[in-house]
């Protein structure tokens, strides 16, 4: 549309004629005269269509909330006592003279221009499209963009490059079922989405990047719960020739600085972040995320923790071992002697970021070495058969110059849905899931064609 203006802009164009287009908010009817608010993606501009323009007062009677309209006017300065100063062009409104529809809209299942927090959810997720157009779903999917690319500037900024990694890929250990894709051109083959890109990012290290980042979606088929998804977004790093402190401190700065550039009213309680032992968190507070809040009441505190110093391995469901973090992260060098007598009691090199009682994001030391990877392996139950077939890469790898590297990943549904001080972190992203990891909107996932299972080879078994 050409010489559209934007809500955001019309200020300055006071007793100018101007064209805008966007959807009907609200209507008041008040007979002769009628008033409406016209959003676009910046914000509302009240609109007044007046009796002496005859054909606009027609339009404005018939138009209805959500109807798509190009709205032609005259912008004027509010009088004084209508100035909202709390809203951009809240101290103009457009004088209406031509109004063209766009588009109809049914009524839609639920008011949009209210906030839609107290809508069955089941409802909000069928309609996200709509749901997303309310005020406070706008704002949280903008902020998250502010978030994002804060992260991405700061890494380029620091020397980091992005690398997309596989999504079709082989299974990573970390701990939680994979969703799986069945191959066409090897029938009974599959390829697994990725839990997180570790091993592409600890690649990427061998090949000598040096310094990678990634705004990563990460798949886990597992229970969900209002801090977790089936899908979700990293922000995850990985760097060579450093240890925890650098990696700690090299966090702890990107964090305060996106607060101070994103969300420069919140407030961080402590700097440096505290650090708290595993084994402390667990006595004093009984988790490894502990809630460091001085207020609980107050949405605009951040109380970031570190905890370091967490178990390499714990006993898992069926009596053996399992990585707490993960089986690519270094053993402290100090407890290195225990591997071979009491693993259970070895310190991993790795930690966490927690804020407010979240765990917003965690990391380690890797292991370089294809010795003691291989260990590892075998400390956790890993036949040298099974260590080749699924990590034989890996250790091949180390035998070609693996840097000591490290690095870490950061949740950012989790990191956005604190600032922007939400229950859940599907209010923080576009198109989620329920909690039985249905998309409602598209009603995923759904059956495929016979043909499709024909040529993956595949057959349900009832
Ligand atoms: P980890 O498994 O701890 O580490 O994940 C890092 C962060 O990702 C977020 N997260 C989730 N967010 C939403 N839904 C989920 N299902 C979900 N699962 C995890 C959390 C978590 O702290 N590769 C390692 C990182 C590393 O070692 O560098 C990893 O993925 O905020």
């Amino acid at each position: 549309m050409t010489n559209r203006t934007y809500t955001r802009d019309i200020s300055g164009h006071v007793g100018e004629t101007i064209t805008m287009a966007g959807w009907l908010d609200v209507r008041r009817d008040q007979g002769k005269m009628v008033f409406f608010d016209l959003r676009d993606m910046f914000g509302k501009v009240q609109c007044i269509v007046l009796p002496n323009h005859a054909e606009a007062i027609e339009t404005a009677k018939e138009v209805r909330p959500e109807w798509v309209l190009k709205v032609t006017g005259i912008v004027n300065k509010r009088p004084e006592k209508n100035i909202n100063p709390n809203v951009v062009g809240g101290d103009v409104e457009l004088e209406v003279t031509a109004i063209e529809v766009l588009n109809k809209a049914e009524t839609p299942p639920f008011e949009i221009n209210t906030d839609t927090m107290a809508v069955s959810e089941e409802v909000r997720m069928k309609y996200r499209y709509l749901d997303l157009r309310s005020e406070r779903m706008t704002k949280n999917i903008r902020m998250r963009d502010k978030v994002v690319s804060f992260f991405r500037d700061y890494m380029h900024k620091n020397d980091f490059i992005e690398i997309e990694t596989p999504i079709l890929m082989k299974g990573t250990p970390e701990g939680s079922r994979e969703y799986v894709v069945p191959s066409r051109l090897e029938p009974g083959n599959f390829y697994v989405l990725p839990q997180s890109p570790q091993q592409f990012k600890q690649l990427s290290m061998v090949a000598g990047f040096e310094k990678y980042f990634q705004i990563a979606r990460c798949m886990r088929d597992e229970d969900t719960r209002g801090d977790r998804q089936p899908e979700f977004t990293q922000l995850d790093y990985e760097l060579s020739f450093v240890d925890q402190e650098d990696v700690i401190s090299y966090t702890e700065e990107m964090f305060i600085k996106m607060v101070q550039s994103v969300y420069p009213n919140k407030k961080i309680q402590q700097i440096p972040f505290p650090r708290i032992s595993y084994a402390e968190s667990m006595e004093k507070y009984g988790n490894d995320k502990p809630d460091l809040r001085e207020d609980k009441n107050d949405p605009d505190l951040l109380a970031f923790c570190w905890i370091v110093d967490f178990p390499m391995f714990e006993k898992d469901s069926e009596g053996g071992v399992q990585a707490v973090h993960h089986p690519f992260t270094q053993v402290m060098a100090e407890d290195a002697h225990l591997l071979d007598t009491e693993p259970l009691k070895a310190r991993a090199n790795a930690y966490d970021i927690v804020l407010n009682g979240y765990e917003l994001g965690g990391g380690s030391i890797r292991i370089h070495d294809r010795e003691m990877q291989n260990r590892i392996f075998q400390l956790l139950g890993l036949s040298q058969e099974t260590i080749e077939a699924r990590f034989g890469h890996m250790l091949k790898a180390f035998e070609y110059g693996a840097p000591p590297h490290g690095g870490c990943a950061q949740g950012i549904d989790r990191i956005v849905m604190l600032l922007q001080n939400e229950p859940n972190i599907r209010e923080v992203i576009a198109f989620p899931k329920t909690g039985e990891g249905k998309d409602l909107m598209m009603s995923a996932p759904s059956e495929i064609s016979d043909k499709q299972m024909k040529e993956l080879g595949l057959q349900i078994r009832k």
